[in-house]
């Protein structure tokens, strides 16, 4: 039998909405320690993709599999569980929670339910760990505060001074920079970025590229996949590019391939094009 192919693979997948069809035949493979960028118009099914890699839609057809493993048919926490992590699109914090408590909670991803029948029993030990404050607990938090630190810190001093801040007190980037923390502190192999630098000022969307980037050196492993309009981004992180128009894969390649490839150009930035400094268009 040939060996399960390594990373996340979605193949032939399609999704329908009452006659739409946000999501028409899409495969792509992301493979561990690779940025892949999707790309394409308002509508052209991205975040849809999204929601089925991680269960929170139902695919209509076709297959995702995680390491060889079919994952399609899995509810969204047990896809969490197996280490695919996501942001989305607007901003998704609780409010009230101190953003220190926002990424502790973060690095629960993991660890959280284990399945109806496990999730109680897991429960009870727990309880009885904190109750009896075992030494293998005491250990559990301290690994978790050292993931969360570590989460806050790659963002600079942009977080880190506000810990002890409620989430609603941040600004709107640093909000989304919480996000993104919160996922990372996961620690997911895989991490789904749904338009992570929207609403972020040119400054800050270059401040969001060069984390990437260090993300991706601290973290030679992690696959990466962002769907992002700000081509800028784009051009900087990612290794391959996959440009979806109507539910469907117009072009892939590297960014400069995919990204000058005439029918993208034409269908999506020639409007853009005609303006000589913009290098963050806009493909909608
Ligand atoms: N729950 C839903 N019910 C009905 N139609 C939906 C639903 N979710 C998405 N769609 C439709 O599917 C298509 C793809 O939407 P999707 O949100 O995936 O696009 P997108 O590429 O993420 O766009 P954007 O860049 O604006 O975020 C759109 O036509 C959208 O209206
Ligand atoms: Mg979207």
């Amino acid at each position: 039998m040939a060996k399960p192919e390594k990373g996340l693979v979605v193949r032939n997948v399609s999704r329908h909405f009452k006659g739409v069809t946000a999501v028409g035949g899409v495969s792509l493979v992301l493979s561990p320690g690779e940025t892949l960028a999707l790309v394409g118009p308002n509508g052209a099914g991205k975040s849809t993709l999204i929601q089925m890699i991680t269960g929170v839609e139902r695919v209509s057809s076709g297959h995702i599999f995680l390491n060889g493993r079919r994952i399609d048919r899995l509810p969204p926490e047990r896809i969490a569980r197996l280490g695919i992590g996501r942001s989305f699109q607007t901003s998704r914090v609780f409010p009230a929670m101190s953003v220190w408590d926002s990424v502790m909670l973060g690095t629960q991803a993991r660890l959280l339910s284990n399945g109806p029948g496990k999730m109680m029993t897991g429960t009870a030990h727990e309880v009885l760990a904190i109750l009896f404050d075992t030494a293998g607990w005491r250990r559990r938090v301290e690994r978790q505060e050292q993931v969360a630190r570590e989460a806050l810190q790659l963002f600079g001093d942009r977080l880190w001074p506000s810990k002890d801040q409620p989430a609603f007190s941040l600004s709107y980037a640093n909000r989304r920079r919480l996000e993104i923390a919160r996922v990372l502190a996961g620690q997911p192999d895989f991490v789904l970025l749904d338009e992570p630098a929207a609403g972020m000022n040119p400054t800050e969307t270059q401040e969001l590229t060069s984390l990437l980037l260090a993300l991706r050196q601290r973290r030679p492993e992690l696959g990466i996949l962002v769907v992002e309009h700000k081509l800028s981004l784009v051009r900087r992180v990612a290794d391959r590019v996959i440009v979806l128009n109507q539910g469907q894969v117009l072009a892939q390649g590297d960014p400069a391939h995919a990204l000058d490839n005439p029918d993208v150009v034409e269908a999506y930035l020639g409007r853009e094009r005609r303006r000589p400094t913009s290098s963050d268009a806009h493909l909608g």
